[in-house]
């Protein structure tokens, strides 16, 4: 008796399941009456270098998580569309959302002039500026203390840039690796003096990296940044519909229960670049 009520249960909890997944793709049958069966609703394939904490990341069970994630995610409900977010490396990113294997990007993307002529971004959604990380015993006090030193990047990134304006572009004393975290281990291994990446990610993993004994150093020559969202060059569809969902998790105070929940005070506060 006792498995029979468990086996009823069991039922109805899939049905009830079976329902709430086939009902955002029932409502637009209705007005598309001659199509044989519901056409599944659109999901936005979101683009994201999963290796980017606490803006991106994926936690032991394989998820992606993390600020950028909730941001759309919140962004996504508020329009009603669906959204799957596609783990996707750094290096060829920009042409996955130009050739259309992403729908929009979100992946701590630093608005540029450059990145505009083949993009399409948001109205910003974070502020961010580069940050220098080093072993504590260093003597690296400013940027320009970095010149006769092995620095550490992540390739084709803001801190790649600023750093190969430091360097050159051919110089040999420039490491570039295709994560943020890769070359901060190597850091901690000693085969570079310093990493330059964006003050989020770098304060989070000293923070949370404590053993490997890093510090910080900030520098007044670097300039302020500012997060997008990106689509392809021409999408206006999707460009607003991300603009007025955001500008709506803004308005409803979404966006600073989010902000508060990876940054600990309201946006714009110190905490990001403290
Ligand atoms: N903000 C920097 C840039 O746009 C770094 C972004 C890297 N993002 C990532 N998920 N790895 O160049």
């Amino acid at each position: 008796l006792q498995a029979g009520l468990v086996g009823t249960a069991a039922l109805l909890g899939a049905c009830g399941k079976k329902e709430e997944a086939a009902a955002p793709a029932a409502a637009p049958a209705a007005s598309e009456a001659a199509a044989p069966a519901a056409a599944p609703a659109k999901v936005y394939v979101v683009g994201t270098d999963a290796a980017y904490a606490p803006f991106e990341s994926q936690n032991e069970k394989g998820e992606i998580v993390g600020f950028d994630i909730d941001v759309v995610s919140a962004i996504a409900s508020k329009a009603g569309v669906q959204v799957k977010f596609v783990n996707t490396p750094w290096e060829g990113i920009f042409n996955a959302v130009a050739q259309g294997d992403r729908d929009l990007l979100v992946s701590a993307i630093t608005i540029t002039d450059e990145r505009k002529q083949t993009m399409d971004f948001t109205a910003p959604y974070f502020d961010a500026v580069q940050l220098i990380a080093v072993k504590k015993d260093s003597k690296v006090a400013k940027f320009s203390d970095l010149k006769p030193l092995k620095v550490g990047v992540q390739t084709g990134t803001t801190g790649d840039e600023v750093v190969t304006k430091l360097l050159g572009k051919n110089s040999a004393a420039i490491k570039r690796f295709e994560s943020t975290p890769l070359a901060l281990k190597e850091l901690e291994s000693g085969g570079v003096d310093a990493v330059v990446a964006d003050n989020g990610v770098v304060i989070h993993y000293v923070a949370n990296n404590a053993g490997v004994g890093f510090k910080t150093v900030s520098d007044p020559s670097f300039q302020s940044e500012q997060y997008g969202i990106a689509v392809r060059k021409g999408n206006t569809a999707v460009l607003d519909m991300l603009n007025q969902g955001l500008a709506g998790i803004r308005a409803d105070g979404t966006y600073d229960r989010i902000y508060a929940k990876y940054f600990g005070s309201a946006p714009g506060g110190a905490a990001a670049a403290a």
